[in-house]
């Protein structure tokens, strides 16, 4: 039996995240520059947006460039900038064929502008397709994406547009950036880092965290196929025991008049 086969569908996570790390060590394990470490992520970005479609997930989000990545070399952040225009353009014809809509996140006036056009591009022609979305976080950080929320609410609250009372958990993300898509259930990292590195910050609270060794450019469909069978084994609690779990999926038979 393959791996995909395992996978129970009723139980997907709607929203995969995926923190893809590891192209500059994988470089270099093979005597290269890092950004031919770049280039050869750019599979298994295509293999796992794959994965994502053929599994029916709604929404996948991948950490392309953070906003601290703007403090890499100038030659690795220019080629990082070429190499998403390439891109966009050529895998258009992937998301079209898997019937994926792009979208992106992040600080998206910050990026050049030739980026930003082809970004817009790829964003307009895949708009009508009703399968995944892929968002891109480009130019992102957790706490950017907090902060332009809460200067939002700031500016309103002056304006005397909004109160405090009406502020909880839910009104709150309707001010940030993604509240297009839900939290996401399941968080992959490759490369064998165990830490956020400044994602989806306010929006992991109680997502799946999935840690694996592989370095980016290696991670193939069976290696997502993985991550989803080891979600799917996982009782989320939030917050319950695990005894209140069982009795709210197998009602108390007395009480089902
Ligand atoms: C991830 O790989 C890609 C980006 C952050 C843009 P890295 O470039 O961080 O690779 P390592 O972590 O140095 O190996
Ligand atoms: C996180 O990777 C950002 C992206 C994958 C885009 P980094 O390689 O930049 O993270 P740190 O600096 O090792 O935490
Ligand atoms: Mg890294």
């Amino acid at each position: 039996m393959e791996l995909k086969d395992k996978i129970d569908r009723n139980k997907l996570p709607q929203h995969v995240a995926v923190i893809m790390d590891g192209n500059g060590r994988w470089a270099k394990k093979k005597g290269n520059q890092r950004i031919f470490g770049h280039q050869n992520g750019v599979k298994a970005v295509r293999e796992t947006v794959e994965a994502a479609a053929e599994l029916g997930i709604k929404f996948l989000t991948l950490y392309a460039f953070s906003t601290e990545n703007w403090k890499r070399p100038q030659n690795e952040v220019n080629a990082l900038m070429h190499l998403l225009i390439s891109t966009l353009n050529t895998e258009i014809k992937t998301l079209q064929d898997n019937n994926v809509r792009l979208l992106a996140i992040g600080d998206l006036d910050s990026l050049p502008a030739n980026v930003h056009k082809q970004l817009n591009n790829t964003i307009e022609l895949t708009a009508s397709n009703t399968g995944l979305s892929l968002v891109l976080a480009l130019s992102y950080s957790g706490r950017w994406e907090l902060l332009h929320a809460i200067k939002n609410i700031v500016q309103l609250a002056c304006e005397g547009k909004i109160t405090p009372e009406q502020l909880n958990d839910e009104t709150f993300y309707q001010y940030m950036q993604s509240s297009f898509m839900p939290y996401p259930e399941l968080l992959i990292r490759t490369s064998g880092e165990y830490r956020i590195s400044n994602f989806l910050l306010w929006q992991i609270a109680y997502t799946e965290l999935y840690f694996t060794p592989i370095l980016w450019p290696d991670f193939r469909k069976e290696h997502f196929f993985e991550a989803i069978l080891d979600f799917q084994k996982r009782e989320r609690r939030f917050g319950k025991t695990s005894d209140q779990l069982v009795s709210e999926v197998t009602p108390n038979a007395n009480n089902n008049s």
